[in-house]
């Protein structure tokens, strides 16, 4: 692998009896995406801003394309982007002008500037807008006009705190596009979310915080594999068959199958993933019962989240289910909840 392009070591930050981060240890490969997901209040937003000068930590080290945090700040500032730092979009200047001042701020020139500015209204689906002044914009329209900000003068490496929230899915999906071809183009990337399908799409690696403290490390996949819970999931056409269905999945069946009578649909732990999927056809189609939708569920991200930092639904425990998952009866999860709630502040 490459050297670190951010990398940090035992940091520390406490306010008043907050112990905020506990002894953080990132490093994050050049040209490469690290994903940070954590519950609230979990040290996110501290770490970034450690990270990029904005606060002074009690303890430890850091470094941010190989230049010391702590010791040369502004040499650092000078390579990073971050969204939210020139969310002084200024509510009276056009989206356009926003971007242009961001470029001249850093020596382009004029037409640069103005042709970058162009670029990225284009692309981040600004351009109808791009004379108007900022205050008549949206929620969502200011949020892309503050990530574009940090994106005009393309630098070596980027923090995104929490990059989507806010926006709908059609701009979420546009701007992890954007994000793919940053990366792609060799930008580093360090990315908090709340959203584990955005981790799960842009992070090469991802980080589990909790508490101040990387409590689990690894790729998606690797994360998910840790935690095991293949699962089969039967939908059959009608609920009369649901006890036939019971009976051809039970041999497989390495715990309790859940049965939802509402949805016709049977929950079953299983391991020997595709394998086990042809038998259960088989069985089912042995015993006659008509199958609306079969398929291996493997865990999400979600599970994962959940799985690792299980004190996230304390605070929520009254809506969690008797089983400890913390759906909620529409199937959202505490982690889209949290992060529903942080849309309704943008
Ligand atoms: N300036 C501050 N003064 C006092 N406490 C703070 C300050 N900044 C952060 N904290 C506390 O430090 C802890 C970590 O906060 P942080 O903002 O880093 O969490 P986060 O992981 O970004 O959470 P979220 O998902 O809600 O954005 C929280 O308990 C928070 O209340
Ligand atoms: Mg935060």
């Amino acid at each position: 692998m490459s050297e670190a392009a951010i990398s940090a070591e035992g940091l520390v930050r406490t306010f008043g009896d907050v112990r905020a981060l506990d002894g953080v240890d990132l490093d994050v490969p050049e040209g490469t995406v690290l994903g940070l997901l954590g519950p609230n209040g979990a040290g996110k937003t501290t770490t970034v801003r450690v990270l990029t000068t904005l606060l002074r930590p009690d303890a430890g080290r850091a470094s941010v394309a190989g230049v010391d945090v702590l010791k040369h700040p502004d040499k650092v500032r000078s390579l990073i982007g971050l969204s939210g730092q020139y969310a002084a979009v200024d509510e009276y200047l056009t989206g356009r002008e926003n971007l242009q001042m961001v470029g001249e701020l850093y020596q382009m020139s004029a037409r640069a500037a103005k042709a970058r500015a162009d670029e990225l209204l284009e692309q981040f689906g600004l351009a109808d807008a791009a004379g108007r002044i900022a205050k008549t914009y949206s929620g969502g329209m200011r949020r892309r006009l503050d990530l574009a900000a940090a994106l005009v003068v393309r630098p070596p490496v980027m923090f995104l705190d929490e990059p989507t929230t806010g926006l709908d899915p059609r701009n979420r999906m546009a701007l992890w596009v954007v994000i793919e071809q940053l990366v792609a183009a060799g930008t580093t990337l360090l990315l908090t979310t709340q959203y584990l399908e955005e981790a799960d799409r842009l992070a090469h690696d991802i980080a589990v915080v909790d508490r101040g403290r990387v409590i689990a490390r690894g790729t998606a996949d690797q994360l998910k594999a840790q935690i095991g819970g293949e699962r089969v999931e039967v939908v059959v056409t009608d609920s009369a068959a649901l006890p036939l269905a019971v009976e051809a999945l039970t041999p497989y069946a390495i715990g309790e199958p859940t049965v939802e009578p509402h949805t016709r649909k049977i929950t079953v732990p299983v391991t020997g993933g595709a394998r086990v999927l042809a038998d259960v056809i088989r069985e089912l189609d042995a015993r006659e019962v008509l199958i609306h939708d079969i398929g291996l569920r493997r865990p999400t991200l979600d599970d994962v989240f959940l799985s690792l930092t299980g004190h996230v639904t304390e605070s929520e425990t009254d809506e969690d289910d008797e089983d400890g998952d913390a759906e909620s009866p529409d199937g959202e999860s505490a982690a889209g909840r949290r992060a529903g709630r942080k849309k309704a502040r943008v």
